[in-house]
């Protein structure tokens, strides 16, 4: 094991962290929860969410994984040992490893369409289509999922369909390859470099979207309820019965994890390549703002209020059922209605690119480190393990997609079990750690004054908001999951499998975690500070 790895500097680990945060959440996930949960009134309850548990919480990752890095950990089972000492708190941290292992399989997968929809739209591939039902079969005869050729719509629109899953499974192979090359070239070396690219190209390719959208008036003036002003309206105006749903509230506090990144293990990881001195209660607060503005402002004016405008208002309720539809069919078919479509979608592909992969690789990154750090693996063969890994557990997603594998690993991994970790790392941190040193341990070398309000809020309120969260998801959103309830029952053991492959990787994760931990004579932690 060498000296351990750091950011080269400061405006690279800001790139970094906010490439982290800014992924397919924001631009996928964000619009068709807005659109799904109260438009205008979700922002409420989003905004709540995010001042009360996501500051705290990002506060709190910055501030574990700091404290971890010190002592050499870059991954959550030496850092929660660090704040709990426990036998224990290692499998804990299992988690840390396990939802990334789980989400990274996925979400490279969907990355992965990105890329080979901003190819087939810079070549014009599916061009002709303009109707949603084609473009919908088109997609889905990329993922390999049976259409109905029987419909004329489908029949005679004009395009060809993918006859095989093939082309999505090479360049599933090119994006997990990208992935694997860079977390190869190591974190100052390949993620911040990355990032110092692809940022500001995202940003741009963004704001140049944003203006396209706002631009688009009233495209086809015989439905003038189809307008960007309506869609605009659309996302914002509040629907204010949203507020007693506890639906809604549930909704919002998952969105400000998963856009933030918490509860995965993936910012205390990224904060691990920090100093002991270095500031983290301006820089986490700066990402975490980074990560609204390119989620509200710029996530929030793009897919949903172009869809109204060319669809209007019940027909893009409809379409935005599905967030993949939105972004695959819905704005396919929208681009080839303007002037330089073709310009503008290969931008909004590149754009999901490129916040995909400055997102895969935070994910990828606490697994290369537990290899690196714990299991004693050279950063090339970490990085070729972690690919093989993924590209196992990508096999039932890409050919099983439609049975609920995809679904299924997201339900479980990148949305219940964070909030599980979470739950337990805030206690852990306010509780077993303590505040006391908890504060000291945020406040130190930090560039900001870090109000004391949120000393109590990351003592008491976070954790109980917390605590009433994952009661709801135990009493009311798990029990009937757990009955395979509104799932098609051809489907079942697919579902069944796709839970049982989730227990199998936990488990064989805490035996690595239990043999780095039984070998470990000279590794990091081996010696107690
Ligand atoms: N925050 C990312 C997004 O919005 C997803 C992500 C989760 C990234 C976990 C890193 C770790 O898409």
């Amino acid at each position: 094991m060498g000296e351990k790895e750091r950011w080269g500097t400061r405006v690279g680990l800001i790139l970094a962290m906010s490439g982290n945060a800014v992924g397919l959440g924001n631009f996928l996930r964000f619009p068709v929860q807005a659109a799904q949960n109260g438009g205008g009134a979700f922002m409420i309850p989003y905004f709540i969410c995010f001042l009360l548990l996501g500051i705290p919480l990002m506060w709190v990752e910055w501030s574990i994984g700091r404290h971890g890095g010190k002592y050499g950990h870059s991954s959550t089972p030496g850092m929660m040992e660090r704040i709990w000492d426990h036998p224990a708190a290692k499998y804990v941290g299992v988690l840390g490893l396990f939802m990334p292992m789980i989400v990274m399989i996925y979400y490279t997968y969907i990355e992965s369409w990105s890329l080979g929809y901003a190819i087939f739209t810079a070549t014009g591939g599916y061009w002709g289509a303009t109707e949603f039902a084609p473009m919908q079969a088109f997609l889905h005869s990329y993922q390999g999922i049976p259409i109905d050729m029987a419909n004329p719509e489908i029949a005679n629109a004009g395009i060809s369909y993918f006859s095989s899953i093939w082309p999505a499974y090479i360049l599933f192979i090119i994006t997990l390859a990208c992935n694997i090359w860079i977390l190869s070239k190591g974190v100052s070396g390949g993620i911040e470099v990355m990032a110092k690219i692809a940022m500001p190209t995202l940003f741009l390719f963004a704001i140049v979207l944003v203006i396209r959208v706002l631009t688009l008036g009233t495209p086809d003036p015989s439905i003038p309820e189809a307008s960007i002003a309506a869609g605009m309206g659309f996302v914002w105006n509040p629907v204010p019965e949203a507020l007693t749903d506890p639906g809604v509230w549930l909704a919002a506090a998952g969105q400000v994890f998963f856009t933030l990144s918490l509860g995965f293990g993936s910012i205390q990881c990224y904060a691990s390549y920090l100093r002991e001195n270095d500031d983290i209660a301006l820089t986490g607060l700066a990402t975490g703002s980074v990560n609204e503005f390119a989620e509200v402002v710029l996530g929030g004016t793009l897919a949903i209020p172009a869809a109204v405008a060319f669809f209007g208002i019940e027909r893009t309720q409809e379409l935005a059922q599905s967030s993949f539809d939105l972004a695959f069919a819905v704005m396919p078919s929208l681009f080839q209605q303007i002037p330089g479509g073709q310009f503008f979608g290969a931008m909004w592909f590149a754009l999901l690119f490129l916040a995909g992969i400055t997102s895969s690789l935070a994910i990828g990154q606490p697994i290369m480190a537990f290899l690196q750090e714990e299991l004693h693996m050279s950063r090339n063969k970490a990085a070729l393990t972690l690919g093989a890994l993924v590209f196992v557990g990508c096999q039932p997603v890409i050919f099983y997609n439609q049975q609920g594998f995809l679904s299924e690993f997201d339900f479980w991994a990148g949305t219940f079990g964070l909030v599980v970790f979470a739950t337990i790392e805030i206690i852990l941190f306010a509780w077993v750690f303590g505040i006391d040193r908890g504060w000291e341990e945020l406040t130190r070398g930090a560039d900001m004054k870090v109000p004391r309000i949120f000393r109590t809020i990351i003592k008491y309120v976070t954790p109980t908001m917390l605590l009433v969260i994952l009661g709801s998801w135990v009493f009311s959103i798990l029990p009937p999951v757990l009955r395979y309830e509104g799932v098609n029952p051809d489907y079942i053991p697919y579902v069944r499998a796709a839970r049982l492959m989730m227990i199998g990787i936990f488990i064989a994760l805490c035996a690595a975690v239990a043999y780095a931990w039984r070998n470990r004579t000279n590794g990091p932690g081996a010696t107690d500070a």
